[in-house]
C-alpha cells in the first residue's frame, strides 16, 4: 500500500491501515463485547454490521461462528475489509436509508458511533426504518455511540484544541482538533487540521455527529416498534473502565458512551415521522 493521501476527505477513514494503527483494538474488545451483548440478549446467527468501518468487528463475529454482512458508505474501507478481513460479506450502503433485497437478519450492530452519522431526525427516521425493513421480527439492534447528555454541563472536550502526532511510514503527522456543540443542529462538530513533514500542504476536515439524548433515542426507537431492553453508559468497548468479560450490562447513562440494546417488536407500525426524501442530506461522511 502507498503512503497515506494528505488530501482527502478523511485521512483516517480514507487510509483503512492508518485507521486501525491509530484505533488499534489487538484484543477484539469492541467485537468481544458485541457478541457477548448478542449472546446475552439471544440474538440468532445473522447479523448486519453498519458502518462497519475495516471490518475487523465484523470479521470478529463471523469467527464466533455468525453470518455476517458488514456495509459501509466508504468503499476504502469496504477494499481494505475485503482484503484484510475476510469472512463476512461486504456491501456498499448509506445507513441513513438502505435496503438490502433478498437478506434478513436476526441483528443489526452499529459501533463506535457510526448511527451518529444520521444528523437530522428525517435521517434517523430513515435509519431506524431500513434497520426494521431488513430484521427479523424480534430481532435485536445493538449500537454504541456517544451520548449527547454527557454534554450538559461538562465542557471538558469542547473549546481547548487538542494536539496530537504520530509516525506513518517515514512521514511525521500532527492533528489539530477543536470540538464544538452547534446547539440549533444538535450536533457535535469536528474541526481538524493536519499537517504532515513530507511537504504537503495543511487540510482542514470538519466532520459532525448528532447529539442523541438518551430519552430521545428512546422516544425514536418506540415510535418504530422497537422495546429498549438495555441503554446505559458502561462498561463497554470505548467506555472508562473498559468492558471485560462478565461485565453486566449498567442502568446508567451520565458518560459520554451509550451502549443500547432494542429489540423489534412491532415490525408492522407505519413509519410516520417526517422520513421525507427533502430531509435526508447527504453531507459528506467524516
Ligand atoms: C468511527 S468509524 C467506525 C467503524 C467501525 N464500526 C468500528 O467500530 O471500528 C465510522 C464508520 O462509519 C462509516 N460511515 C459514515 N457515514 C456513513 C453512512 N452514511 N453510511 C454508512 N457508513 C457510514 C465510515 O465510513 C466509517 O467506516
Amino acid at each position: 500500500m502507498s503512503g497515506p493521501r494528505l488530501s482527502t476527505q478523511n485521512l483516517l477513514t480514507d487510509n483503512p491501515e492508518l485507521y486501525e494503527a491509530r484505533f488499534p483494538d489487538p484484543d477484539r474488545l469492541a467485537g468481544r463485547w458485541a457478541e457477548d451483548t448478542l449472546r446475552r440478549y439471544g440474538s440468532g446467527p445473522r447479523v448486519l454490521d453498519l458502518g462497519c468501518g475495516t471490518g475487523r468487528d465484523a470479521a470478529h463475529l463471523h469467527r464466533a461462528g455468525r453470518t455476517v454482512t458488514g456495509a459501509d458508505l466508504s468503499d476504502a474501507m469496504l477494499s481494505y475489509a475485503r482484503a484484510q478481513h475476510p469472512g463476512p460479506e461486504y456491501r456498499r450502503a448509506d445507513l441513513r436509508q438502505f435496503a438490502l433485497p433478498g437478506r434478513e437478519f436476526d441483528a443489526v450492530v452499529c459501533l463506535d458511533s457510526a448511527l451518529l452519522h444520521c444528523h437530522t431526525n428525517a435521517e434517523l427516521d430513515g435509519f431506524l426504518a431500513s434497520v426494521r425493513g431488513c430484521l427479523t421480527p424480534g430481532g435485536l439492534l445493538v449500537a454504541e455511540l456517544r451520548n449527547g447528555a454527557f454534554f450538559l454541563g461538562r465542557t471538558e472536550l469542547l473549546g481547548a484544541p487538542r494536539v496530537d502526532g504520530f509516525m506513518w511510514r517515514g512521514v511525521a503527522y500532527e492533528s489539530t482538533t477543536t470540538l464544538s456543540v452547534d446547539r440549533t443542529a444538535q450536533l457535535l462538530r469536528r474541526t481538524r487540521v493536519w499537517t504532515s513533514d513530507d511537504g504537503a500542504a495543511p487540510v482542514e476536515q470538519r466532520s459532525a455527529w448528532r447529539l442523541l439524548f438518551p430519552q430521545e433515542l428512546r422516544h425514536m426507537l418506540a415510535g418504530h416498534g422497537f422495546e429498549v431492553l438495555a441503554l446505559h453508559d458502561g462498561p463497554g468497548p470505548r467506555s472508562e473502565p473498559a468492558w471485560r468479560e462478565g461485565d453486566a450490562p449498567g442502568s446508567v447513562t451520565d458518560a459520554d458512551r451509550l451502549h443500547l440494546v432494542a429489540r423489534l417488536n412491532r415490525p408492522d407500525l407505519p413509519v410516520t415521522s417526517g422520513r421525507t426524501r427533502q430531509g435526508h442530506r447527504h453531507e459528506r461522511h467524516p
